[in-house]
């Protein structure tokens, strides 16, 4: 069952989601050489409490932290942890703030100093594939409109799209229906409806799309060790543009 929100839970929806970006802000400021990925996730952590929200993802299936942090082949779920960040890295956070009975959802992908010209595109790419989406996120299209125009715009770079995780409804839940695979066909799925709030996330290979879990149960990477970016928003639905409800002062 997907979810239309009513203005008041917008309103609600907003406020989270404007502490979702601002701890993906804070954690983007963090990503530095010589930083220890948990240093990130503590202070993520004390910025939401502070701001009166909860992680939504500590706990989330027995998740152990408060964000992921995912570097170069790490797709998504990295645990921070005492791994350095090293100049030269890519860095994937993911974060989500829960308050006033709703989640906000976003993930980036930041650059450690120099990186290589093919991580530098990678990133670019991937950031764009999620605006590629959104000129579909609107009454008259379905979801499988959006996949198809983040798979078209990232395949043709020469890179690949993850299948095994997709974006999906967020709200009161973290995940709710509907899905939204980075991939397929258009015109297939449910028909977008303005109130519809919805988490997309293109994850995107810089080789093959195949991926794996490592044995903490958590981190997905990539199967032929290449890099991996992501980039996530919270979306609303509305009669016309879509609305970026993950921003802080317009920023995303
Ligand atoms: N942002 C992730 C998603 O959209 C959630 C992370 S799952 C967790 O699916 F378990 F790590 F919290
Ligand atoms: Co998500």
């Amino acid at each position: 069952m997907i979810q239309v929100k009513s203005e008041r839970e917008l309103e609600l929806m907003r406020k989270a989601c404007r502490i979702t970006a601002a701890s993906r802000a804070l954690a983007g400021e963090m990503v530095l050489a010589g930083m220890h990925t948990q240093e990130i996730d503590r202070a993520v952590h004390d910025f939401m409490i502070k701001q009166g929200a909860t992680p939504s993802f500590l706990n989330y299936n027995g998740y152990p932290k408060s964000i992921c942090i995912s570097i170069n082949e790490e797709v998504i779920h990295g645990i921070p942890g005492k791994r350095r960040i090293k100049e030269g890295d890519i860095v994937s956070v993911d974060v989500g703030a829960y308050i006033g009975g709703f989640h906000g959802d976003c993930a980036a992908t930041f650059a450690v100093g120099e990186i290589s010209e093919s991580a530098r595109k990678l990133i670019e790419v991937t950031r764009q594939s999620f605006f590629e989406g959104i000129k579909y996120a609107r009454p008259g299209y379905r979801v499988s409109d959006i996949s198809h125009a983040i798979q078209a715009y990232a395949e043709s770079f020469g890179f690949s799209v993850v299948r095994e995780y997709v974006g999906h409804g967020v709200g009161a839940k973290l995940h709710e229906d509907p899905e939204v695979p980075n991939f397929g066909e258009p015109g297939h799925g449910p028909r977008l409806i303005p109130g519809m709030t919805l988490a997309i996330e293109p994850m995107i290979n810089l080789g093959k799309s195949r991926i794996r879990v490592l044995s903490d149960g958590w981190t997905v990477v990539t199967a032929d060790g290449l890099p991996s970016a992501h980039y996530e928003n919270t979306v609303l639905i509305t009669n016309g543009e879509p609305e970026i409800l993950t921003t802080v002062d317009g920023e995303c």
